[in-house]
């Protein structure tokens, strides 16, 4: 009976709630989040939205500031670094020609680039949409693998200049080109019965090496055609198709008499196999081009997606939910699944792309994902294994089907190990997966720029990866040998975790638990940081003990602890920069990184008590920029040294000061979601620590949160009693009613379902201080 009555209350709550309000694609299109606002399916490959001609921060296709649009075009890549990804081929309408004259319009980027209308933009789920200064609207929606555009032009009989110049005969432009102008090999052919424009290229990934071919597919419904022709750099008329193109830019157009209804609706199917796949995607998917029943497929594909979660916003900004909401469906924009699209190899598995980079996203985005879509991480991590079967590594990133940059180590371990630890075996080849994993261990590519692990015979004979090593094994970049020991250290962990599905178990474990030590063979333990930056209240005590570059022989050499930190050499330490032995990082902050062995670390750095202050130093100095994703799990290390309120205070003081619901919200590149996905976890109250079966505990930006697994379709609660203004602060738990003391639960309690109640208060409490509930070190 009170079930029943529960469940009336809540569909009535549910019915005034519409997700959508709070779901803001905009959120991280300023300020260096790079996020693609446009048109998606979850995980889908046509990707449509307006592209801005910022080449600063154009990355994800549109910016919301003043640039000027340049094109629409239909695929992306979000909250990448890098150069621009994709915005293949991309369209521009006109309304007419000067004089009636093709050459009176405008078809370079250049002389084309038209500002928007002020306020005009309008992103949803499934859809975007601005009006050009020429007030030309263009809406786009999308499936998988198709875009489809609605352009409505001014209505002649509507416009009191009705003598108009230019004429009424509307034009569509394709250029072949990319956002980068990478294209190569560009290819077009044009139906002058149809106006059909279909053609491909050769482009260049954004961040990796090797091209790829694209191909597209335009047709049009909604006008007679009235022209057609190609053109390059000026229009060239009754031209029909082009194998050599030169000299770029050039495409081609078709023009129209003057639409019925003054729309005309533009579809664009793409493909990385061939024109005539692309073609067929289109007439697939999109047969007839109903606007509004495409959009209503892509919205509620989005609204089923979304639908796992549902919360007690009470008292809750909507600004906060708009962060919450936005956050998760970022999460499933990217990787994209270019299942039946991989022109590699042939294979019945399915096919992932767009890994941007598992560097970045293993620590939130596939943590998030393995909670809300258990089946589509299940699809990711076979792609990922279906990879390294074909090209004999798992990628650290990749993009566009061509290997991406490895950043650190090989973090696809982590995304496997966390995926076996928490169930996600539906027709993954956990064989063939811990082999992978075994590989990047222990056998070094002659090339480890894009995959495996570097200085692999120092890792096994000195135990680190010394400064300067002597490889004469392979090849890359030698920078980042601090930063490099730690991840290697955590991926041998992670390989240790599936050491039963290795032939040998035992020696598997004891193998690669002894070598995930490694990181403690760089701490220095007499090592000071000379130019802290001074904080207030002033320091108890100076920080000694941090890891240092070491060389090959034993002696240490000498990184600054804070260099390549805000306050010192920021820039100097990424790949590019050629610099440093912390890849975009300090040494300050990676002396954190031993997710598997903090009891350890703790009594290196001194106790729990000067652990504690430094780690609030960490936060509160300026020596820590949390738009990058090795700064997430430093805001909940407090749990381990038995301070699991302080992870809740710092969660609260990054949110929403660096991450929050405006346009310039993010703190950084969104790099596929991973900042969203950060965003979203801290505020469900349950961290989880990548490659563990850990969630650490601490209270929920929410009076309650619900998720439903995909999988089982069990019910997970976390419930908060006395949430109000500054309850900060965990009390007491109940875990299904039981008392729970400890700071920090596991997987099964996604998977199996179940209440966590967590009484709150102003005051940090006893709750998860004591030694035998803090979360697991090895
Ligand atoms: C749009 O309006 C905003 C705020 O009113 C202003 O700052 C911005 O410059 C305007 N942009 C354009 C293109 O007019
Ligand atoms: C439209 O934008 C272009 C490019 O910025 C500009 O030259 C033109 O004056 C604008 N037209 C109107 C009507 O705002
Ligand atoms: C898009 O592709 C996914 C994966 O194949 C599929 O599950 C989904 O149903 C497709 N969506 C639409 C709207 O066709
Ligand atoms: C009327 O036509 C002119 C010339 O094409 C154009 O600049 C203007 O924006 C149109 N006005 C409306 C209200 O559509
Ligand atoms: C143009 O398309 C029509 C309709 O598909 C087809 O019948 C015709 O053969 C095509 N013309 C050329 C030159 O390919
Ligand atoms: C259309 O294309 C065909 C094939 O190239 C050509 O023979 C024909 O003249 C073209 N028609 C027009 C009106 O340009
Ligand atoms: C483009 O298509 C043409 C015609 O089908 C084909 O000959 C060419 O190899 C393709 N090029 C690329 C880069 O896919
Ligand atoms: C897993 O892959 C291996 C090859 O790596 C194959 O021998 C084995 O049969 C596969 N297992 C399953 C269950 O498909
Ligand atoms: C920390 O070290 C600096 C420089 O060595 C010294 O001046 C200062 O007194 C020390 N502070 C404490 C609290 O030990
Ligand atoms: C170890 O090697 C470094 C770099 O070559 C050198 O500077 C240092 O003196 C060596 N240490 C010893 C003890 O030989
Ligand atoms: C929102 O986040 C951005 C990016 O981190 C930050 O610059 C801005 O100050 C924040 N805004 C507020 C109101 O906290
Ligand atoms: C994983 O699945 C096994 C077998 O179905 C089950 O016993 C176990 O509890 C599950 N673990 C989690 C974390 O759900």
């Amino acid at each position: 009976m009170g079930t029943v009555i529960a469940l009336i209350v809540f569909n009535s709550l549910a019915a005034a709630f519409d997700v959508f309000d709070f779901v803001d694609p905009l959120i991280g299109t300023l300020n260096g989040g790079h996020v693609f606002p446009g048109a998606t399916l979850p995980y889908g490959m046509a990707k449509a939205v307006a592209d801005s001609k910022n080449p600063v921060d154009g990355q994800g296709g549109f910016t919301s500031d003043d640039s000027l649009i340049l094109g629409f075009s239909h695929m992306h890549d979000s909250g990448t670094g890098g150069v621009p990804s994709m915005g293949n081929f991309p369209i521009f309408p006109q309304t007419g020609c000067a004089g009636d004259m093709i050459s009176n319009c405008f078809f370079t980027k250049d002389d084309r680039s038209t500002s928007r209308l002020n306020g005009s933009v309008e992103a949803h789920p499934g859809y975007f949409a601005l009006t050009l200064n020429t007030s030309i609207r263009a809406e786009m929606t999308v499936t998988n693998h198709t875009a489809l555009y609605r352009f409505t032009f001014p209505s002649p009989s509507a416009n009191t200049t009705a003598n108009q110049t230019p004429p009424y005969f509307p034009l569509i432009l394709v250029e072949l080109t990319d956002l980068q102008d990478s294209i190569t090999n560009g290819y077009i052919e044009i139906n002058n019965t149809t106006g059909r424009l279909s053609g491909n290229g050769t482009f260049m990934p954004s961040f990796g090496v090797g091209t790829y071919n694209l191909s597209f597919c335009i047709d049009f419904s909604g006008a007679e055609v009235r022209n057609t022709g190609l053109w390059y750099d000026i229009p060239i008329l009754n031209q029909r198709s082009t194998s050599n193109p030169a000299p770029l830019p050039a495409g081609g157009w078709t023009q129209f008499h003057p639409p019925p209804t003054n729309q005309l609706l533009v579809r664009v199917g793409v493909s990385f196999i061939s024109i005539s796949r692309a073609c067929s995607n289109a007439e697939l998917e999109i047969p007839t081009y109903d606007f509004s029943s495409v959009l209503t497929t892509a919205q509620s594909s989005w609204r089923s997606k979304l639908s796992v979660i549902s919360l007690d916003s009470t008292s809750v900004s909507p600004s906060l939910q708009k962060l919450f909401w936005s956050g998760v469906y970022r999460s499933m924009i990217s990787p994209q699944d270019y299942t039946g699209e991989n022109p590699l190899w042939s294979s019945t598995e399915p096919y992932f792309d767009s890994f941007y980079c598992i560097w970045d996203g293993f620590r939130s985005t596939f943590p998030l994902l393995t909670i809300l879509d258990p089946v589509g991480v299940a699809r990711m991590v076979r792609g990922l294994v279906d990879v390294f079967r074909f090209e004999g590594y798992l990628p650290d990133c990749r993009m566009s089907l061509c290997k991406g940059f490895t950043q650190g180590g090989s973090n696809a371990d982590v995304v496997l190990a966390d995926a076996y630890l928490k169930n996600i075996t539906e027709g993954v080849n956990w064989t063939t997966a811990y082999g992978a994993v075994l590989k990047d261990a222990e056998v070094q590519p002659l090339d480890w720029t894009t995959q495996g692990r570097g200085s692999l015979a120092s890792w096994k004979s000195l135990g680190y990866i010394p400064l300067e090593d002597y490889d004469p094994f392979g090849g890359a970049l030698r920078t980042r040998s601090i930063s490099r020991t730690v991840e290697y250290a955590y991926n041998d962990f992670c390989l240790s975790l599936l050491s039963p599905l290795s032939p040998t178990p035992s020696t598997t474990l004891s193998l690669y638990r002894s070598r995930s030590a490694n990181w403690q063979n760089l701490f220095l333990p007499t090592q000071t940081s000379p130019t802290l930056p001074s904080t207030s209240p002033s320091l108890k005590s100076n920080f000694t003990g941090f890891l240092q570059p070491r060389f090959a022989n034993g002696t240490f050499g000498f990184q600054d602890p804070v260099y390549c930190s805000p306050v010192l050499g920021f820039e100097d330490c990424g790949l590019d920069a050629g610099g440093g032995e912390t890849y975009e990082g300090s040494v300050f902050l990676y002396t954190f990184y031993a997710p598997h062995q903090m009891s350890t670390l703790i009594s290196l750095l001194g106790g729990p008590e000067l652990f504690i202050e430094r780690l609030r130093y960490l936060h509160t100095s300026g020596l820590l920029y949390v738009g990058n994703e090795q700064a997430f799990l430093t805001v909940y290390q407090f749990h381990y040294a038995g301070r699991p309120g302080l992870s809740s205070l710092f969660s609260r003081y990054y949110i929403p000061s660096a991450f929050n619901g405006t346009v310039g919200g993010l703190p950084g590149n969104d790099d596929s979601g991973a900042m969203g996905a950060f965003s979203v976890l801290a505020m469900m109250g349950l961290l989880p620590v990548a490659g563990q079966d850990v969630y650490l505990i601490a209270p929920p930006f929410f009076k309650e949160v619900r998720v439903r697994n995909g999988d089982t379709g069990k019910v997970a609660t976390v419930r908060c009693t006395g949430f109000e203004e500054g309850a900060i602060y965990v009390q007491s738990a109940r875990l299904d009613g039981e008392v729970w003391e400890r700071s920090w639960l596991q997987h099964s309690f996604w998977t199996g379902g179940g209440i966590l109640e967590l009484v709150l208060g102003k005051e940090e409490s006893a709750w998860g201080t004591r030694e035998e509930d803090l979360p697991p070190s090895y």
